[in-house]
């Protein structure tokens, strides 16, 4: 059994620690970022863009997730283990919906998250019946892309950050642990923050939230095709593979490599 779960997870939110997320979706990125110490590994539906290259998270099937899902699941030793419900995976029916998610488990993750406030609330709680931990998500939603027209901010006036409140509301009476926010103006979240008991990981929403999470892809450098303006680059490691890969072609054409 891995050391973080919910229940470490809420001691840290109590204890007003932060939590710390970041994706992952192979062996080798899941086993170093469990090295690091980060507190959460979700494998996120943004594999469809950071390591497919399609414009949207739409592609991303069960089969996809939970073959990159048991990869990642092998390698962690400590963190919290979270498989991110992909686009039609938990919708038209909630049975469908409780055995996906179960599907996750099987693959070696402990909880599963999935998109949507108030109108999930009846799945979420399904899921959770079902004894698997469920990590909401609310403001800009990637698989409602279409419907809200671009990845925009949410949450800019009074309505909408009520609206936002009454979701994670509605997430956390469905037995949810913890909520996403992507992309929440910083009023928004802080309202949120405030209102719900459980913990709040924001993602381009400002500091008010009582964890953190990035696409590894991002932070590395190593995707430059969306790059989303919150993301900060810790590292460049689209040049540096640019440079090694030049260094061994031109080693083999100038015959420096092999060496005798
Ligand atoms: O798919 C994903 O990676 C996500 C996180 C960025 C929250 O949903």
């Amino acid at each position: 059994m891995r050391k973080t779960n919910v229940r470490t997870i809420w001691e840290k939110a109590h204890n007003s620690e932060p939590i710390v997320a970041i994706t992952a979706y192979d062996y080798f990125t899941a086993k170093y970022v469990d090295e690091a110490g980060v507190d959460i590994v979700l494998i996120g539906d943004s594999l469809e863009m950071v390591v497919y290259g399609k414009e949207t998270t739409h592609t991303a099937t069960m089969e996809k997730m939970i073959y990159h899902t048991e990869a990642v699941a092998s390698a962690v030793k400590n963190a919290m283990v979270i498989g991110d419900m992909p686009f039609m995976s938990y919708h038209g029916s909630i049975q469908k919906a409780v055995e996906n998610a179960g599907r996750f488990i099987r693959a070696g993750a402990q909880a599963v998250k999935l998109e949507g406030g108030t109108k999930m609330s009846d799945t979420v709680r399904a899921i959770t019946d079902a004894g698997i931990p469920v990590m909401g998500h609310i403001g800009m939603l990637p698989q409602w892309v279409h419907r809200i027209g671009g990845y925009i901010t949410t949450g800019k006036d009074e309505k909408s950050a009520r609206i936002l409140v009454d979701d994670g509301k509605a997430l956390e009476n469905a037995g949810a642990f913890a909520v996403v926010l992507e992309k929440v103006s910083s009023d928004a979240t802080k309202l949120i923050t405030a209102q719900l008991d459980i913990p709040t990981i924001g993602i381009g929403s400002g500091i008010y939230c009582d964890g953190q999470i990035l696409v590894v892809n991002d932070i590395l450098g190593l995707f430059d095709k969306f790059a989303p303006p919150f993301a900060k680059k810790y590292t460049d490691l689209k040049t540096e593979i640019i440079g090694a890969v030049k260094q061994y072609t031109d080693d083999v054409r100038n015959k420096k490599f092999p060496e005798k």
